[in-house]
């Protein structure tokens, strides 16, 4: 399918990589091939290059340059904070905390340790998919290693307080590493390492445009979780192995890019979200908008439409050109949603649920496009499942 016949509104899911992102790619798999650990000319210019992507990672989410680890993206991320840092602190306990809504990366990581282990107690979130701090706080013991909740929801876009968040977690279990999943918010929202009072924010290129298959663990100054691969002693000896460099190349632009467009973008994305409700509103009064109104990134819009399959709207849609999804890509083919259950959604509210996600290629016509298609179809829909 090409790009231009699609309304892609599955930005949430992945992006479009930016032609700017993918000539950075292109031009260190095809010019600038050199292994960053080789000693001649290549190499050292590979080396210098890996330098100022981490630089640029360390600028855009205000942290300093030797805390941020390439990974193979944000499910590596995660995994490296959450089994990582358990696994360094164990000889203070072996208690785990996590938010209900947690992306799989951080859910079954904690899952995983059960096997060495640990205990993990799960934080409930309220019908907006908020996480209350004083409940994160309540969930803390002294025996509390790691404590994990993401800053943006993948399915509702809804923000948590992380700082408020991170002084709870400093107050109750004073060693437990926090760990923030920031895959959905950065380029969304500012996400700042210093600002958070994290000790590692997880992110993912290819949801800013960049390539696929890489992404980082930043780290708080003197941080350190235990790796999860061992060998040439690569990225501080914290993910061994070549580095990705065409990736990690087209992960910094990107990144800079997704930063530097932010002011900008946000008030954009905020239009084009108010157009898809009003729209939407306008010919389906019974639609119900999930997630917080107050505070959520811009990009995401998660709509229940009583009576109707979702995953049957998807396909019509998706026959119209209009690619949304009915929630977070890996759940698509597993069936259900554990955010929207754990959010208290009955199971039938779940499964006519469709999220609309906005990225930087998202243009009115495509909102216009779903605006259009979706009544009738809608409609069609109800009038086949009475
Ligand atoms: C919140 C969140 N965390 C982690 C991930 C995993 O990132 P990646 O696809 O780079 O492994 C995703 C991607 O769906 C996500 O939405």
């Amino acid at each position: 399918m090409d790009a231009p016949t699609i309304a892609y509104l599955d930005n949430a899911a992945t992006t479009r990589c930016d032609p700017r992102a993918a000539a950075e790619v292109s031009r260190f798999l095809l010019e600038e091939y050199g292994n960053p650990s080789s000693v001649h000319p290549l190499g050292v210019a590979a080396a210098r290059a890996l330098r100022e992507a981490r630089e640029t990672l360390a600028r855009c989410l205000e942290a300093e340059p030797g805390g941020v680890v390439f990974t193979s993206g944000g499910t590596e991320a995660d995994d490296l904070a959450v089994l990582g840092f358990a696994r360094t602190l164990r000889r203070h306990g072996r208690h785990l905390v996590v938010g209900a809504t947690e992306h799989p990366a951080v859910l079954e990581a904690a899952k995983a340790l059960g096997e060495e282990g640990f205990e993990t107690s799960v934080v409930p979130a309220d019908r907006a998919g908020r996480i209350d701090p004083a409940a994160v706080a309540s969930a803390c013991r002294p025996d509390t290693v790691v404590v994990a909740v993401m800053m943006a929801n993948n399915e509702l876009g809804t923000l948590a307080p992380v700082s408020e968040i991170a002084r709870a977690v400093r107050t109750r279990a004073p060693r437990a590493a926090f760990h923030v999943d920031a895959v959905q918010a950065f380029g969304k929202a500012p996400v700042s390492l210093r600002a958070t009072g994290a000790d590692s924010i997880a992110l993912s290129s290819h949801k800013i445009h960049g390539p696929k298959g890489v992404g980082a663990l930043v780290l708080a100054p003197g941080r350190r979780p235990a790796p999860l691969l061992h060998g040439g002693g690569q990225e501080g000896n914290l993910r061994s192995g070549t580095e990705n460099l065409p990736g990690i190349a087209g992960f910094a632009r990107a990144a800079a890019l997704a930063v530097e467009s932010l002011a900008a973008e946000v008030p954009r994305w905020r239009r084009l979200r108010e157009r898809l409700e009003r729209g939407l509103a306008a010919a389906l009064p019974d639609r119900l908008v999930n997630g917080d109104p107050e505070r959520s990134v811009p990009t995401i819009l998660s709509v229940t439409f009583p009576g109707v399959p979702g995953e049957a709207l998807l396909h019509h849609l998706e026959a119209r050109g209009v690619l949304v999804s009915t929630g977070a890509a890996c759940h698509s083919r597993r069936g259900g949603s554990h955010v929207l259950l754990a959010c208290g959604m009955a199971e039938e509210a779940v499964r006519s649920t469709i999220r609309f996600s906005f990225g930087r290629f998202t243009s009115e016509a495509d909102v216009d496009r779903a605006v259009a298609a979706v009544p009738a179809l809608v409609a069609e829909l109800r009038a086949l499942s009475r």
